[in-house]
């Protein structure tokens, strides 16, 4: 089941740069950096309340990130992640309605989470990522 919206991701072409703007000049606090290695990607955490803004990066010019950052140069938004208390009876539910992910099965992500993204095709053209976190697990 969803517990609530859990980050919005963007993947922006220079990481400091963009801490620095979204902290010094819009005025949110820096929480957290993770390099995710399985998914090639370097994040930082910005909380609001609530929920948080994420940014991510390509971890050495590879991955995921850095094929969008090819499409979309600028970056732009990259998915949304909900939480979930059951991720693997959401995969179970979704396929059964029909929606496509991305993997076959959950992989780690950030904080000790296990993620799985549901293809973009199904959500109106956005990347959904479900994530459940250690407290539910
Ligand atoms: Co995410």
């Amino acid at each position: 089941m969803i517990i609530r919206l859990d980050h919005v991701a963007i993947a922006v072409p220079d990481l400091e740069a963009s801490i620095r703007r979204f902290c010094a000049d819009l005025g949110l606090e820096l929480s957290g950096r993770e390099d995710v290695v399985s998914a090639l990607t370097s994040t930082a955490f910005l909380p609001v309340p609530g929920t948080r803004v994420e940014l991510v990066h390509p971890l050495n010019g590879q991955g995921p990130i850095q094929r969008f950052l090819e499409k979309k140069p600028q970056g732009g938004l990259h998915h949304l992640c909900f939480a979930t208390d059951d991720i693997d009876a959401d995969v179970v539910r979704l396929r059964a309605l029909g929606y496509a992910f991305t993997s076959d099965a959950p992989t780690p992500g950030a904080h000790g989470s296990r993620i799985i993204f549901l293809h973009p095709r199904g959500f109106d053209g956005v990347l959904i990522e479900l994530a459940q976190y250690p407290e539910h697990p």
